[in-house]
């Protein structure tokens, strides 16, 4: 079992809710990916094709900011990512996220809440973005506040 953290993205607070539970059941550190700048209830309308989410999503190279870089990713073997799913997808602040640390040797495990969507082309999305040979495992959706023994047993199916 190596070492690991849980480092997630949640605009309205149900990821994030998740990701401490998980991190619990994992006994894995906690990060939060902070965007630089915070998403208003105005910018994650998705019915809007102008409000900020909209605009980002529509384009795969967006980077949205993120506050820092303190993520310390080299001191793990494990690194779960999770996030909300936006248009299908997870969000490009992702990518940033992704894209802002050496993952070569990782193991990445993805989760996501959303309304209904599954994963999807999650991982196809998210690839490029990742520096190294990374190996990724079958990432979870965690919607309907799964229990503590559902996370346990996924962690445990992992082998991690
Ligand atoms: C901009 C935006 C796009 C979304 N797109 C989807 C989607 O494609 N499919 C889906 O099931 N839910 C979608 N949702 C709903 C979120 O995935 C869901 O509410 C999620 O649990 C929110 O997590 P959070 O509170 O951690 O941000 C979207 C929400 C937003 C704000």
């Amino acid at each position: 079992m190596g070492k690991k953290l849980v480092a997630y993205f949640s605009a309205s607070g149900v990821t994030s809710e998740l990701a401490k539970v998980l991190a619990e059941a994992a006994s894995a550190d906690l990060y939060e990916i902070k965007p630089e700048v915070p998403y208003t209830k105005a910018d994650l309308d998705w019915q809007n094709s102008r409000s900020r989410s909209s605009i980002e999503m529509k384009d795969p190279s967006s980077r949205p900011a993120i506050a820092d870089k303190n993520a310390n990713i080299a001191a793990y073997d494990v690194v779960f990512v999770g996030f909300p799913i936006w248009w299908y997808v997870a969000p490009t602040i992702i990518n940033t996220f992704l894209e802002s640390y050496d993952f070569s040797g990782k193991i990445i495990v993805p989760f996501a809440t959303s309304g209904s969507s599954g994963l999807g082309k999650t991982k196809e999305k998210l690839l490029g973005s990742v520096s190294g040979t990374a190996v990724w495992k079958e990432g979870k959706l965690l919607n309907g506040r799964p229990s503590k023994d559902v996370f346990a047993k996924w962690v445990e199916s992992l082998n991690l």
